[in-house]
């Protein structure tokens, strides 16, 4: 298998937890200071050495390919004024890599929001970022330390982070053996199990190396909780195979879907701008 060259964003949810806000504005175009938490997504993709962004859209969400695009009357207006810098960024994240678009009809859950992007995938392995998980690490970013593990193991990877035990209902949860510091094997799997029922409090967040595999065990994964098909339901079946690590990875994580984490993402980011 060779290098992981491309990344999927999964961006049709609702965002309910946004609304008003999200009504006609995509979650995943809510600004932590001046840029969209997708942008931050992209950017650690990027920095992780990927260059073909691939993002399941829905109804609603066509400024997220506005985004990653020029704004040529934009463009124009500012030229050669001091504004012109704000634009910098986001051009270099054009120029680094190509993005194509397919959009995911009903919202059928994450399982499936991953599986309507396969044609956009093929037969590689991929990585797959949650962009309402804002990740920030100083060093090497959550995908790139992710992607040097892949390189080592080639199977799938999860990146988990310990959450407080009352918290597990909002997460899938992992258990296995560790094999490295901070890399485990999975050996189960449960998505948002009652505190009680939870194999460990190890919680898997918005960032994925997946074999392509996935995309046939997927196909015959049933709808799980909610009645969603669920992407822990069809890395379970990777798990009982031996074929999926959990990596407690180093950094900050902000859960910029609740409003609580947007809050504490903004004041993070804002601190660390001054
Ligand atoms: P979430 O459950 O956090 O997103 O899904 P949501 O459903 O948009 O948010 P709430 O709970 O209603 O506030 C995690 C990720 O999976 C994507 C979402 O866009 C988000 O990035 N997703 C989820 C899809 O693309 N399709 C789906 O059917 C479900």
């Amino acid at each position: 298998m060779s290098k992981i060259k491309k990344c999927l964003f999964p961006a049709a949810g609702y965002g309910t937890r946004f609304l008003p806000a999200t009504k006609a504005i995509p979650k995943e175009m809510l600004p932590v200071l001046t840029k969209p938490l997708l942008q931050y997504g992209v950017e650690e993709a990027i920095e992780a050495g990927l260059n073909t962004m691939a993002i399941v859209t829905g109804r609603g969400k066509r400024a997220i390919e506005d985004h990653f695009d020029i704004s040529y009357e934009l463009e124009h207006q500012i030229k050669g004024s001091s504004k012109e810098e704000y634009l910098t960024q986001i051009r270099k994240v054009i120029q680094s890599c190509t993005f194509s678009y397919t959009r995911q009809i009903e919202m059928k859950g994450l399982g499936h929001a991953i599986l309507t992007g396969e044609t956009l995938i093929g037969e590689e392995s991929f990585a797959v970022i949650l962009a309402d998980d804002l990740c920030d690490n100083e060093k090497a970013g959550v995908l790139s330390q992710m992607v040097a593990l892949y390189e080592k193991y080639k199977c799938s990877i999860v990146a988990v982070e310990e959450v407080p035990m009352q918290e597990t209902n909002k997460y899938g949860v992992i258990a296995g053996e560790f094999i490295e510091d901070n890399l485990l094997k999975v050996n189960d799997m449960v998505e948002k199990p009652n505190p009680k029922d939870a194999p460990s409090n190890l919680a898997i967040i918005g960032r994925y190396i997946l074999t392509p595999d996935i995309f046939d065990i997927l196909r015959e994964t049933k709808p799980g909780k909610a009645g969603e098909i669920q992407i822990t339901d069809a890395l379970l079946e990777q798990a009982k195979k031996g074929n999926v690590l959990a990596y407690k990875f180093e950094g900050k994580r902000f859960d910029c879907g609740s409003v609580d984490g947007f809050v504490e993402a903004t004041n993070y980011f804002y601190a660390k701008s001054k």
